[in-house]
């Protein structure tokens, strides 16, 4: 196999928390007087914290500086940690876990990619953060997906070619990261909406070894 590293993004693939995020932003946008469905929310996947307040904004026409808009992205994030406090490893999506272990037996390296600063708490309440060679997460990246600043450190921390490393992901902005990275994408969810993914399955469950070497071959010979 050419692929050595598998790279997974965590909100919307490992875990589903956009239900949560939902619920937090829900409850800011109430108190501000703008009107947010869950269609809106499914722009906020795979965007960065601050850059989900500006859709949320533009959204409501509403203007705020930015001192005001950390203060509105504080007390969202209070609330959303409040929810993903009560995460266990239940919450893990099927077939993650099954996956992972089949991966890391055929001795390939495995990172999280993700967007978010709460990944080392999700991590911890759902309990597989032995599973990963290598964590890069919001925390220690400074340009959001679509960049490819978030992928790249990870297949760095796992000491693999971007061009040697799969990706794993649920948001647009994500696959579209994952391709300006270099790297092979397979999309989690509708391939009517993740279009420019190589694949796309509906859920980690519908993956395995033999598959994901069938998918590499048809896609990189
Ligand atoms: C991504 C989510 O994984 O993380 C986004 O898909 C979220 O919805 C982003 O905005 C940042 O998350 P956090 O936990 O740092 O606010
Ligand atoms: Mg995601």
């Amino acid at each position: 196999m050419r692929i050595r590293g598998c790279i997974f993004d965590l909100d919307g693939v490992i875990v589903d928390t956009a239900k949560y995020h939902y619920l937090a932003w829900k409850r800011l946008s109430d108190q501000l007087g703008i009107i947010f469905t869950e269609e809106d929310n499914e722009r906020l996947k795979g965007v960065s914290r601050m850059d989900s307040l500006d859709i949320i904004l533009e959204i409501g026409k509403c203007k705020l500086s930015d001192t005001q808009k950390h203060e509105y992205a504080t007390l969202k994030n209070n609330w959303y940690v409040d929810y993903i406090s009560r995460m266990t490893p239940d919450d893990i999506l099927p077939g993650c876990v099954e996956f992972i272990n089949e991966l890391r037996k055929a001795g390939l390296l495995i990172a999280i990619g993700s967007a978010s600063k709460n990944t080392p708490l999700i991590l911890r309440r759902i309990g597989i953060g032995n599973m990963f060679d290598a964590v890069a997460d919001g925390n220690i990246v400074k340009k959001a997906k679509p960049d490819p600043e978030v992928f790249i450190k990870a297949a760095d921390l796992l000491g693999v070619e971007p061009e040697r490393c799969v990706v794993f992901e649920d948001a647009i902005a994500g696959v579209q990261a994952a391709i300006n990275a270099g790297m092979f994408c397979i999309g989690v969810g509708s391939p009517e909406i993740l279009t420019k993914a190589s694949y796309v399955i509906s859920g980690l469950h519908e993956m395995n070894l033999k598959k994901l070497k069938s998918i590499e071959k048809k896609n990189l010979l």
